[in-house]
């Protein structure tokens, strides 16, 4: 595609996400008025796609100066990286399919402009903040985690006293996970599947390992496509809550033999293993919606396979030493975003305008935050929630005093 059509693309890609994400534009009118962040410096690393971009332009709009590159090498829409670079004058660092080594570069350079704030997805800003860049360490006053897998990571680093700022756990907002986790998953983890291969859901055993929000949400959405699904889950109390939902539960080692279509989304590496490959039916196709590439055994793909060939855009066929053919999509990368097109906009419109208004917390309203991990505050998620609703043109009834009284009040119980 030569480059105006490129950025044409990623222009329209933008206003359209922008259109449709009506709950972080009411915060922006406010923020652009206010110039809320103004002579701030933020540093992102987020999937750079139409969604990200309306955040990040957001939080420019509103006075920062900000810098965005990728959380992922695959998961890039390189019209909006072009389109923010060329037209928006925000400077994008990502690119699709780039390099270990770039996509480590980017994220330095990032890091670079020594930002006040990090808005991370995944920690692997957070995270070089530690290791490598500790010389730029001083000048981060705090972060915002998008993402499970992040959010695990820097909690162990807080547990062992390596943490040196905040960190506000913008995953854990209810407005984030209970609607950006299970519908956002959901349905983008089968656009993914859908687009890489072009194949039927309906009647196919489709095994979810993960019984999390993200598993929650695929397994719902492949059911209601009329897939036969069965969970895999290590949580005694989650696999009871997949098998009341209707759902097989059963040990990975059982489930994929017979499994037509295997997705992880369990934060976890080594999900599927050799010993799992040689089981599997010929034919079956292997996806990952996790945040890392370490859910699917690569190694161990290659160890048990003979042949290894590209027969379409994100989908790699694996031929096995026992002769059997099994299909990797996205290269066991997130395939919601390296084969989809990410999470919806008006969903991703919650979770960017948690992120928002959590960046606004962190840097004014509580300046002595120690180094630890920190929910986001009932009353973000409450406005989030309030103008989610009233930009979907839902009403809902509302306590009278009488009832608030009675609710309260112990002794009116009978
Ligand atoms: N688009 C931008 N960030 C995303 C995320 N974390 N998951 C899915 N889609 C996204």
């Amino acid at each position: 595609m030569r480059t105006n059509e490129l950025l044409d693309r990623g222009i329209k890609r933008i206003e359209w996400a922008r259109t449709h994400m009506p709950v972080l534009a009411e915060i922006r009118k406010r923020m652009v008025k206010e110039q809320t962040f103004e002579g701030l410096k933020v540093g992102m690393a987020l999937h750079t796609e139409a969604k990200t971009a309306v955040l990040a332009l957001t939080i420019q709009e509103a006075g920062a100066e900000v810098l965005l590159t990728g959380c992922n090498p695959l998961s890039t829409d390189d019209s909006v990286a072009l389109a923010l670079n060329e037209k928006y004058g925000l400077e994008t660092y990502a690119e699709k399919g780039q390099s270990q080594k770039a996509y480590y570069q980017s994220l330095n350079r990032v890091l670079d402009m020594k930002p006040d704030y990090v808005i991370d997805d995944g920690a692997d800003l957070i995270f070089l903040l530690h290791t490598k860049r500790k010389d730029i360490l001083k000048s981060v006053k705090g972060a915002n985690e998008e993402t499970t897998t992040g959010i695990m990571r820097i909690r162990a680093m807080a547990q062992d006293g390596t943490l040196k700022f905040p960190v506000m756990s913008v995953n854990d907002a209810y407005m984030k996970y209970m609607f950006d986790n299970r519908y956002g998953t959901g349905q983008s983890t089968m656009d993914g599947i859908m687009t890489a291969t072009n194949l039927v859901i309906a009647g196919k055993c489709f095994v979810v390992a993960g019984y999390g929000w993200c598993g929650r949400g695929i397994a719902m959405r492949a059911k209601g496509l009329g897939a036969d699904v069965t969970v895999c889950e290590i949580d005694p109390i989650r696999a009871i809550e997949a098998r009341l939902d209707g759902f097989a539960v059963k040990p990975m080692a059982e489930a994929v033999r017979e499994a037509d279509m295997v997705v992880t989304a369990t934060g976890c590496k080594d999900v599927l293993t050799a010993r799992d490959f040689r089981q599997m039916k010929s034919g079956c196709l292997l996806a990952n919606s996790g945040h890392f590439d370490n859910e699917i055994s690569k190694a161990a793909l290659k160890q048990v396979s003979r042949k290894r060939r590209k027969v379409r855009d994100s989908v790699d066929e694996y031929t096995l030493k026992n002769g059997r053919k099994v299909y990797l999509l996205a290269d066991g990368r997130l395939v919601n975003l390296a084969a989809g097109q990410g999470h919806p906009a008006e969903i991703m419109d919650m979770s960017f305008a948690i992120q928002a208004m959590s960046l606004e917390y962190m840097a004014f309203s509580v300046r002595s935050l120690e180094p630890n991990v920190y929910d986001v505050p009932d009353h973000i998620d409450k406005q989030v929630a309030d103008l989610k609703l009233q930009t979907m043109g839902v009403k809902i009834d509302r306590l009278t005093k009488s009832q608030k009284k009675y609710l309260r009040d112990w002794k009116e119980g009978t």
